[in-house]
């Protein structure tokens, strides 16, 4: 057993570090303005809602040797879910989060940094991937398409495409440029799961990303939520896809 892998297994106080985790973000949230984190969509996922796709995503990975992305992690809620759910048959070998805020990525270090977790401080859509991951699960920035200057819009949709082959419009939100730029950093045979707005069902820029879900990779599953019964307190929530 290597070294990474026994400091992961020594993580025996997760409730308290979840709690911890809960806390500091709401900490973080209420400070910030909302409009502010509208921009850069700073919605955190409610820890019940993460625990249930992390679970569904541990049943559907063949390989039990998990390396964990989560590539906008926020106070890394997927993160604690992922601890909290592993069980004896499964071990994690390498995790990673990445988070472009400060303000999130230096509590985040200071409460997971002793886990094992590898953060990067800066932005998804620039780093290289030094290596390829069997699980990634996230709930990426939900920001308009309206937030992104020209210059990072050309950026995105180039990449994508070398990467792809799937031309986005100008019309699709951060979102859609995460789900297709995380494509390079999936090892085969990974699982993937992703908490987004259900708009792109309905909506033209949306045809990009059915397109890469049917063609590039194996849809396993949609799962639509009733806005109605919203686990998220402070978001506008039409209804997410996972
Ligand atoms: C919707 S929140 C989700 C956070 C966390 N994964 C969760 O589920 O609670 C999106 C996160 O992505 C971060 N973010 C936004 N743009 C980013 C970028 N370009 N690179 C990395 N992180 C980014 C935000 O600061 C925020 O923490």
């Amino acid at each position: 057993m290597g070294a990474q892998n026994k400091r992961f297994r020594e993580i025996r106080n997760i409730s308290s570090l979840e709690e911890s985790r809960r806390l500091m973000q709401e900490a973080i949230d209420s400070e910030k303005d909302i409009e502010e984190r509208r921009k850069h969509g700073q919605f955190s996922t409610p820890f019940v809602l993460a625990q249930e796709i992390t679970k569904y995503g541990l049943e559907l990975l063949s390989d039990k040797k998990i390396s964990f992305l989560e590539h906008c992690i926020g106070s890394g809620v997927f993160y604690s879910a992922l601890l909290n759910s592993i069980n004896s048959f499964c071990c994690i070998q390498t995790a990673t989060g990445i988070e472009i805020d400060p303000a999130y990525f230096d509590c985040t270090a200071n409460l997971w940094n002793d886990s094992g977790i590898e953060l990067i401080k800066g932005d998804f859509t620039r780093i290289i991937p030094k290596q390829k991951y069997n699980l990634v699960i996230t709930n990426p920035p939900y920001v308009r398409h309206h937030y992104l200057t020209q210059d990072e819009k050309l950026y995105l949709l180039e990449h994508e495409k070398k990467e792809t082959g799937i031309a986005l419009s100008g019309l699709a939100g951060l979102y859609c440029h995460f789900i297709l730029l995380a494509h390079k950093w999936l090892a085969p045979g990974a699982v993937c799961g992703w908490l987004i707005p259900s708009e792109f069902m309905d909506v033209n820029y949306g045809n990009a990303i059915k397109n890469y879900l049917l063609q590039n990779v194996h849809l396993l599953r949609i799962h639509r939520y009733n806005p109605e019964n919203s686990l998220f307190s402070d978001a506008l929530v039409s209804s997410c896809v996972v």
